[in-house]
């Protein structure tokens, strides 16, 4: 059975990336109509952040809790499992003060351990799940723009995502969403319209196809 993991991250509930990882999810039920969608929403309920028996337990003394794992070491182990049985990893993240927002590093660091997602020894990753990536953000970061090295959102998700084996990503992209829409700039605001156009098509050529309706993915 196929499963999809869909994680959505934005504080906003009608927010731009919850639309169109929405809208992926809803295609993904459509071309699998028995396979399972786990679904975070890692605003409404966001994963706490590291503690100290965490750490010593994946990284200092591996393996010393075995018999007696505190609660937060089996919330990782769940959410590792979750990323590496998936078929499909669907992430959606805005763009918080230049990154992706705290609750996506949190959940990152919950999963980011040695011999579980990476194996230091190989350097390699150990996940091998494809990732559809949705990201929006009110300014531009496209090459060759001013504010180009302030992009640590898709540069770092892909690099931290890659670091444990997923490197199959697919990133949907959408800029300039805090352009005003009924501003005087018509240029940048067709630029902005354009950008979330472009969004939703990609998606709708990303997801997969219907059963019957040709090759499924
Ligand atoms: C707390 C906060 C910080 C933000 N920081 C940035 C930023 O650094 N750069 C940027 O281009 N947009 C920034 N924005 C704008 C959002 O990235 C933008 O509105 C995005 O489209 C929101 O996506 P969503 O609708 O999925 O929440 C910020 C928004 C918020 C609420």
């Amino acid at each position: 059975m196929k499963k999809l993991l869909h994680i959505d991250s934005s504080p906003r509930k009608s927010s731009t990336t919850r639309q169109l990882s929405g809208r992926y999810a809803e295609r993904w039920k459509r071309a699998h109509p028995t396979g399972t969608v786990v679904y975070r929403d890692l605003a409404v309920d966001p994963p706490p952040h590291l503690s100290e028996a965490q750490v010593d337990h994946f990284c200092y003394e591996p393996g010393s809790h075995a018999h007696d794992k505190p609660a937060e070491v089996v919330f990782s182990e769940r959410l590792i499992d979750e990323v590496r049985s998936a078929d499909q990893l669907l992430l959606a993240a805005p763009m918080h003060n230049f990154a992706p927002p705290s609750t996506v590093k949190a959940w990152l660091d919950h999963i980011v351990w040695a011999g579980h997602t990476y194996d230091p020894v190989a350097r390699r990753g150990l996940v091998d799940t494809p990732a559809v990536v949705v990201l929006s953000r009110g300014g531009s970061y496209r090459p060759g723009s001013p504010r180009e090295d302030f992009d640590f959102q898709e540069r770092y998700l892909r690099k931290i995502l890659e670091f444990i084996g997923i490197v199959a990503i697919e990133f949907v992209v959408v800029e300039l969403t805090m352009v005003n829409t009924t501003g005087p700039d018509t240029a940048l605001r067709e630029l902005a319209e354009r950008s979330l156009e472009d969004a939703f098509t990609r998606i709708d050529e990303l997801s997969p196809q219907p059963p019957g309706n040709g090759v499924t993915r």
